[in-house]
């Protein structure tokens, strides 16, 4: 498959309607996604990004129905992740002296993927490929999301190729942002920022601030993966200023786990007991074990606090709560509050070990968790949901 974007731009991805997974096993990908590679052909012909290993072959058969493989001037990589760089091999295997411009870091991460000494060209911030009548400016983005990204510029047609950022994991049969499931592609956009992106915010500002100030009109956003912006799209940029300005919503968000309902009734009562105090606040709760990790991690991501429960069970907490736990640890979060609460179980230690799990994860702590109950006393549990709702006023 491939399409004309603009003249002389072809998209030359693949789309991927079974990928249920990604990054091994970390995101679920209820949507698919796609890997898009753009081929630009001026005076000079160039390629951005490649696809993932298991269709580098169909990637560089479908390459060579647009264009006569030896006449592809450059490869520009932007990011050396393997779901863009996997099918380079392939490629490489055709036409193997072609120069492949991206970061220092990028080099580092080929050559340790692949072990292979290609004809790297590395660029930096400001530096330009002239193409014949276009060119490509190159912007560094380290860290947004790896060490070796990269955006580049192609003036005349303003499209940025930004790669992982502004995209999502949706598949589409239009890959175009006004032809798609307007709220579909919202919770692919917001999901993507939360479980990927968070903990970079303050680059994103940054950088969304610098790229601002180049003044570059922009016509079209063409990422890495999920559909191009070509309907306002400067849309998914002005969210990402916004998520990356500690968003938050008037959300509160229940988690927990439950060995036989006890530590579920009291997230319910605890919720009631936030409702009864705060009407309007929306409250959500999840179950740690039978909900996907990246959905709860994106309602976290809209929350302006959250509150975890568990039975203490060996001394311990429940593994479900301790293993979203150790995730959120790693997003961090900023200016939220959080509070603990769960079951005497075993031996009571849980509401304090989850208070010490949220406290180290950047969240303020309310200082008493509800704890050492062996069921769920309804009574105290709305109190706590009351005090709760109190403190996070
Ligand atoms: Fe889409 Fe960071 O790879």
């Amino acid at each position: 498959m491939s399409f004309v974007i603009k003249a002389g731009v072809t998209w030359m991805g693949k789309v991927d309607w079974e990928l249920r997974k990604f990054h091994g096993e970390e995101y679920s990908t209820h949507r698919g996604s796609s890997y898009n590679s753009y081929l630009i052909q001026d005076q000079k012909t160039v390629l951005i990004d490649t696809v993932w290993l298991p269709f580098a072959q169909e990637f560089v058969h479908n390459l060579k129905q647009t264009v006569d493989l030896s006449s592809i001037d450059a490869i520009v990589l932007n990011h050396g992740e393997q779901d863009h760089s996997g099918a380079l091999p392939e490629l490489m295997r055709h036409i193997p002296d072609t120069p492949i411009y991206c970061t220092a870091n990028a080099v580092k991460s080929l050559k340790g993927q692949y072990k292979q000494d290609w004809n790297f060209n590395v660029v930096k911030t400001g530096g330009k490929l002239n193409l014949g009548k276009k060119e490509l400016t190159f912007i560094e983005m380290p860290m947004l999301h790896w060490p070796d990204t990269m955006l580049c510029y192609l003036n005349e047609d303003n499209i940025v190729f930004s790669n992982d950022a502004f995209g999502q994991h949706y598949a589409a049969a239009q890959m175009y942002n006004d032809l798609v499931d307007q709220s579909e592609l919202y919770e692919e956009c917001i999901k993507y920022y939360a479980n990927i992106l968070t903990p970079f915010s303050k680059m994103v500002t940054k950088k969304i601030n610098d790229i601002v100030a180049l003044n570059l009109p922009i016509d079209m956003i063409c990422p890495s993966h999920g559909v191009i912006w070509r309907s306002n799209p400067l849309q998914i940029v002005e969210k990402y200023a916004k998520w990356a300005a500690d968003y938050q919503e008037n959300q509160i968000t229940v988690i927990y786990d439950s060995m036989w309902g006890e530590t579920r009734r009291m997230a319910e009562e605890i919720a009631a007991g936030i409702q009864m105090s705060d009407p309007q606040v929306v409250v959500k709760l999840y179950n740690s074990s039978r909900t996907d990790k990246n959905d709860i991690i994106t309602e976290v991501f809209k929350s302006k606090a959250i509150l975890v429960g568990s039975p203490t069970v060996n001394r311990g907490i429940l593994s479900s709560v301790a293993g979203l736990l150790e995730e959120i640890k790693g997003l961090s979060f900023k200016n939220k509050k959080g509070a603990a609460f769960g079951t005497y179980g075993w031996s009571g230690e849980s509401p304090k070990l989850l208070g010490k799990f949220l406290a180290e994860a950047g969240f303020s702590t309310m200082e008493n968790s509800l704890g050492n109950l062996w069921g769920a006393d309804e009574a105290a549990c709305r109190e706590f949901g009351q005090r709760f709702s109190e403190y996070i006023r």
